[in-house]
């Protein structure tokens, strides 16, 4: 595939109707890397028909388990192929480090052979006997596939947020339409081209890149979507909540977050300070479950503030490709704006800014910003509250454990939270306290293709990943059977 001028429907390379196109760009240097096809509405409807026919009269979700497994097999051995193709352009496309992109594939072809195991799981685990206290019923529950879904991504883990939904959508038996981020959509197009080359059925995925207005709305207003699921931005997902709810459609969102770090006074210091670091300024804080608000126990707070500074002033920033770059731009213009404004805003609202917050002196081209660290910042500021998404982290100090938890409990939103203590009973007992779907004890960010994703609050609505992952795109059917030879004798004596 040499060009992404092309959405893939019905199982092919289809010039958009209106003949639109968008630029995607390189934010090291602000660059049009290429244009790309913009869907609107009009392709959007043969796409969503596409998956429709694929599901209703097509093979695939009356496929053995194992036999979609096969070719999500293949899927992930392509992703293998191309590993270093995507992975450049994941960098190019988004700014992030090549290490980081790099990681990001393998956990993508990593998450499609995931799904393919419990795509074959349901071979033998698809029809579950329900014992009835009536004996004269025989019942049992069944896992069928959703149907027709569609998959709206943003843009800043383009490829592996596709897998996420891509995968247990397929291993289900459901067919897809999915929609990349226009800040991101050159990996989305490759992965349809890797699942062709895989054999996958045609119809079965369908790629419509494009705006989010222009396509992403047309997507999640569709009628002939049974099944939404997105992760973006918090009033995004309040807007297909709302498209959703005209015809009861099911949804999944993953959306943003202010994740707390609560660090106690017996933690290690270069311990503590690498995983702030990996917490927020890791994929350039761009990242939903960032721990963004980091509390440290007051004895602790002025000697690990000292060191944190000074190893993230050594950190080296830059494009992506070159050698021994920890931190890239950030994804876009608009991006680059808004967390400068945040920034901005912070030193008005009485926050300390110890280090960073501005553009790099060596690099006067591209959306590059030194990692900003914030102390004493007040509870009740803007930017102790809002989801920053960039390289910003929010520091407290905080006296006791009820302090922490009250403080770290306090927010709308609810999607990761971490602890770090050596005593190992108070960071098992903060855990359990802690309001949010993932909870890292003694670090922060790592996430495991088995293990369930997902928030409290206005962090969002059901779980990615895991058994919880394949379950998002699966119906449960009871099936029961009146068995005994008597009448019923109700209407009849
Ligand atoms: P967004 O939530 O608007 O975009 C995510 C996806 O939704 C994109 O594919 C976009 O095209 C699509 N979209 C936009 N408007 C839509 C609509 N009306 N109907 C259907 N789909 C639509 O996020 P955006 O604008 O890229 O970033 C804004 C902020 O969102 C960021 O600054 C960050 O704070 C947050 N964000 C959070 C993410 C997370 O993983 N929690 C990921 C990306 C952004
Ligand atoms: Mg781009």
């Amino acid at each position: 595939m040499k060009t992404y001028d092309q959405l893939y429907i019905d199982g092919q390379w289809v010039r958009p109707k209106r003949g639109g196109l968008f630029d995607t760009i390189d934010p090291s240097n602000e660059a049009v890397i290429t244009q790309v096809a913009a869907a609107t509405a009009e392709d959007v409807d043969l796409a969503v028909k596409a998956a429709r026919r694929a599901f209703d009269e097509g093979p695939w979700p009356n496929l053995k388990g194992r036999e979609r497994a096969a070719v999500l097999r293949g899927i992930a051995n392509g992703i293998r192929e191309r590993q270093e193709r995507l992975a450049e352009l994941e960098v190019r496309d988004n700014g992030k480090p090549l290490p980081e992109a790099l990681w990001d594939i393998g956990d993508t072809a990593g998450c499609f052979d995931f799904y393919a195991e419990l795509a074959e799981g349901l071979d033998e685990q698809r029809e579950q006997p329900i014992t009835l206290a009536d004996d004269r019923f025989t019942s049992l529950a069944r896992k069928e596939p959703v149907g027709v879904a569609g998959a709206i991504i943003p843009w800043n883990f383009p490829m592996l947020m596709a897998a996420w939904k891509v995968a247990p959508a397929l291993a289900a038996g459901c067919t897809m339409v999915l929609k990349p981020s226009e800040l991101t959509p050159l990996t989305a197009l490759e992965l349809a081209d890797i699942a062709h080359q895989a054999g996958l059925p045609e119809g079965v995925l369908n790629v419509v890149t494009g705006l989010g207005p222009d396509a992403g709305a047309p997507l999640s207003e569709h009628p002939g979507i049974d099944k939404l699921a997105f992760t973006g931005s918090v009033p995004t997902g309040s807007r297909i909540m709302q498209a959703a709810a005209k015809d009861i459609k099911n949804i999944s969102l993953e959306l943003g977050g202010k994740s707390p770090f609560i660090i106690f006074d017996d933690a290690d210091i270069d311990a503590a300070v690498e995983w702030i670091m990996f917490g927020i300024f890791w994929n350039q804080g761009e990242v939903c479950s960032a721990t963004s608000r980091v509390l440290v126990q007051r004895d602790l707070y002025e000697p690990l503030l000292k060191r944190l500074v000074q190893v993230t002033e050594e950190l080296k920033i830059g494009n992506g490709m070159e050698e021994g770059v920890l931190l890239g731009p950030l994804v876009n213009r608009g991006q680059y704006d808004k967390v400068l404004a945040a920034i901005a805003r912070g030193q008005e609202e009485g926050a300390k800014l110890l280090t960073g917050g501005t553009r790099p002196t060596h690099l006067d081209k591209g959306y590059f910003l030194a990692p900003a660290i914030f102390a004493d910042v007040p509870e009740d500021s803007w930017i102790w509250n809002e989801e920053i998404f960039g390289p910003v982290v929010c520091i407290r100090a905080f006296d006791d454990e009820a302090e922490a938890l009250r403080s770290a409990n306090d927010s709308r939103f609810g999607l990761g939270a971490a602890v770090m203590s050596k005593d190992l009973p108070r960071a098992e007992r903060v855990a359990r306290k802690l309001r949010a779907g993932i909870v890292w004890i003694n670090c922060s960010q790592p996430t495991f293709t088995e293990a369930p994703w997902g928030g409290y609050k206005q962090s969002g609505i059901g779980r990615e990943l895991g058994e919880w992952g394949l379950n998002n795109y699966l119906e449960t059917k009871q099936i029961t059977r009146y068995d005994s030879e008597q009448p019923w004798g109700w209407y009849i004596k």
